[in-house]
């Protein structure tokens, strides 16, 4: 290779090199990038949070306003539609277990807490408490709330039934919660 074979290719090169350089000027030119204050992908974590706390809100937002749905129950009324309850469940301190367990202190204890029924797996499985707002979901239809229960009653359509009957369960009880 004499010498100006290797000017020919040094120039070559340069010329590639310049017009890289001259592309990449024009491309930014063309495509003008603004680029971000923070460079990177942030990554909000506290977006992530509000996120899943939505999904309960919402569900809960299914389950209304607890404490203005209470607010709608008397116990008078809760007396007359345990009823309907009184079929398959008994009440009082010391009751037996009927077709459907004992439900003296009910409203507050975990779910499928008596120990000598025999709960279906649904209820077993069903790792919460009876809060205020679980027995409204529950008793609204308790095969949609808890689906596999064998709790065959139809359920309250009524939210002043629910409250009362709600109202109702909380008097029956060593230590009645209080009110939310
Ligand atoms: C046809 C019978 C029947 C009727 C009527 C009935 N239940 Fe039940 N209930 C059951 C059975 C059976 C279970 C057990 C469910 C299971 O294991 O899946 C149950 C379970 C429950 C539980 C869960 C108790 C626990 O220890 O976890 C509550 C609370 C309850 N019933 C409330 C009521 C109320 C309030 C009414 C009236 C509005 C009512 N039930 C009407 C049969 C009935």
């Amino acid at each position: 290779m004499d010498s100006f074979e290797l000017n020919k290719l040094i120039a070559a090169v340069l010329m590639v090199a310049l017009l890289i350089i001259g592309i990449g000027k024009l491309s930014n030119v063309i495509f003008h990038v603004e680029k971000p204050e923070t460079p990177g992908y942030s990554v909000d974590v506290g977006q992530v949070v509000t996120t899943s706390t939505q999904s309960i809100s919402e569900t809960s937002e299914e389950k209304i306003d607890i404490s203005a749905l209470m607010a709608l129950g008397d116990i008078k009324t809760g007396e007359k539609i345990f009823k309907k309850c009184a079929a398959c469940h008994s009440i009082v301190k010391g009751g037996k277990n009927n077709i459907g367990p004992a439900l003296y202190n009910v409203v507050g204890r975990n779910v499928a807490a008596v120990s000598d029924y025999k709960y279906s797996k649904a209820l077993i499985g069903y790792d919460k408490e009876w809060t205020f707002e679980e027995l409204n979901g529950y008793l609204i239809k308790p095969a949609k709330w808890i689906k596999g229960t064998k709790m065959a009653f139809a359920g309250l359509r009524k939210e002043k039934d629910r409250a009362s009957v709600i109202l109702y369960l909380n008097q029956n009880s060593d230590n009645p919660l209080p009110l939310p």
